[in-house]
């Protein structure tokens, strides 16, 4: 959430709305991560989650970011993967096992 959270704040300049949806969607928890940054290139669409990729200047990413939470979401048997919104903005979708017990119904 952090990586993605950063991500979104770096791809507004620090100025805009960052919309979190959560939801449950059968055996799923799927959290949506929506910015109103430029959205990702489509060319870069399928890079953004490979070690070492970045748009940033030197100093500011070493695109570790998005490789890291990816590892993260699939080593606690979910996937993350980024999207454009239709409506404009990135969106990064988080979905994981839910919770087979606990106190959500
Ligand atoms: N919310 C976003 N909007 C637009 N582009 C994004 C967004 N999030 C990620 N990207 C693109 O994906 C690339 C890789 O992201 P990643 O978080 O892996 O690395 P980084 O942010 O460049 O560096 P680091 O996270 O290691 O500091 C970014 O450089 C950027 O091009
Ligand atoms: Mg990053």
């Amino acid at each position: 959430m952090f990586n993605v959270l950063l991500n979104a704040a770096q791809a507004m300049d620090g100025e805009g709305r960052v919309t979190v949806t959560g939801a449950r969607r059968g055996a799923r928890a799927v959290l949506e991560i929506r910015d109103a940054g430029p959205g990702i290139a489509p060319e870069h669409l399928a890079r953004v989650f490979e070690p070492f990729f970045t748009t940033k200047p030197d100093g500011i990413g070493t695109g570790l970011g998005l490789t890291i939470s990816r590892e993260i979401v699939n080593e606690l048997g979910g996937e993350l993967r980024a999207e454009n919104h239709p409506c404009g903005g990135a969106c990064f979708v988080i979905e994981l096992p839910a919770a087979t017990t606990g106190a959500h119904p």
